[in-house]
């Protein structure tokens, strides 16, 4: 098969981890004797430095043009000041938009080698396997009126929540697939008490769910279900939230999953035309200025985003099993990152996506 790939690595740790991702693509491509083709563009903080905007006109171009894009992470604290619009993050806003990524999967497991890595009990974490279906490309994220207006106490800011039946329609029938290809049950998560776009969320998840008699649904409050991730995690099959509410609980996901580092997420939308996903992957996490450029970053939620591109976007099933079972194997090794080793030498991110190459 020919796997061309954009890679953009984009801000701080973004370099380090998606540079071993690469090599693990590199080697499953030998391994399976895959044709790989490797694009590299600019996003975000390095792309305002380089060219003067976090979306270069290139690296939308190549995004299109490629059959799947890595993403690395995109934020640089030089930026904290500016407004949204001339920031890092927008970068990442619009190429979502532009490849109209609409579903962002964040699988959310615990992993045996981990279960101390997290500050919860291990009979809460042990079997805990969830995937969170984030709204990508709507809501208060592209809603609009938005910005800052007017002076003195009038000083207004505005942010506006905003989602349409088709747009709710098609992330809640993506959901219910996925469903169906696990535990068959989904949960919503809305905010139905108090906002109208919750309401119509909930009217239209309900209505779509009449096709799928087999899937169990059921729906919770955003404030609930942020306490019962932590109360009962292992309640939740597939979790289906609209961005904003997704943003928040899949970061409070990560607890379950010992690190922030271990979230790989996959955002997919609309098939080409021979059925694969256009897919944009990127690990969960950000771009961690505080430890960029020191080899000490967690790379297996890029690592395990190159699996799911494996998957979703190439169909190749066991090319991305394998790699999450040379993740595994590395965990249980022991050897791994700080951020899940607090005491003891940990490894380097290098040689932690060395490892994962050699288990391959
Ligand atoms: C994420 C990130 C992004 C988001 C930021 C960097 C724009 O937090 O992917 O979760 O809020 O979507
Ligand atoms: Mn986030």
């Amino acid at each position: 098969m020919n796997l061309n790939i954009l890679v953009l690595p984009g801000d701080g740790i973004g370099t380090e981890v998606t540079g071993e991702a690469v090599k693990v693509l590199r080697v499953v491509a030998a391994k399976w004797g895959h044709q790989l083709t490797i694009r590299e563009g600019l996003l975000g903080g390095v792309a305002i430095h380089k060219t003067g905007t976090p979306f270069p006109e290139e690296t939308e171009r190549l995004s299109l043009e490629a059959d799947a894009v890595l993403m690395g992470a995109v934020g640089l604290p030089e930026f904290d000041e500016a407004p949204p619009s001339q920031r890092p993050e927008i970068g990442l806003l619009k190429i979502r938009q532009t490849m109209g990524v609409y579903a962002n999967l964040r699988p959310v497991r615990s992993y045996k080698a981990l279960l101390d890595s997290s500050p919860l009990k291990n009979h809460l974490v042990d079997g805990v396997d969830m995937i969170i279906v984030r709204e990508l490309t709507g809501g208060l994220y592209y809603g609009t009126p938005r910005g800052i207006t007017g002076s003195g106490l009038e000083e207004r800011g505005t942010n506006t929540m905003t989602y349409t039946r088709a747009e709710i329609d098609r992330v809640t029938r993506m959901a219910f697939e996925l469903a169906r290809k696990r535990r068959k049950k989904l949960t919503s998560v809305d905010k139905s008490n108090v906002l109208e776009t919750s309401q119509l969320w909930r009217k239209v998840v309900i209505e779509v769910s009449k096709e799928y008699n087999d899937i169990a649904l059921d729906h919770i409050l955003v404030d609930n279900c942020a306490m019962q991730l932590v109360l009962n995690p292992k309640r939740f099959d597939v979790v289906l939230t609209e961005n904003m509410f997704g943003d928040i609980l899949s970061d409070e996901g990560a607890v379950l999953a010992g690190s922030i580092g271990m979230l790989p997420s996959a955002s997919i939308g609309a098939k080409k035309a021979n059925g694969a996903w256009t897919g944009l992957y990127e690990p969960v996490h950000g771009s961690a200025p505080d430890i960029a450029g020191q080899n000490k970053a967690n790379p297996f939620g890029a690592i395990g985003s190159v699996a799911a591109m494996l998957e979703y976007s190439f169909g190749l099933g066991e090319e991305a099993a394998a790699v999450n079972r040379a993740m595994e194997q590395v965990l249980n090794s022991g050897h791994v990152t700080a951020d899940l080793r607090p005491a003891g030498t940990p490894a380097t991110t290098e040689q932690t996506g060395e490892a994962v190459c050699q288990a391959i």
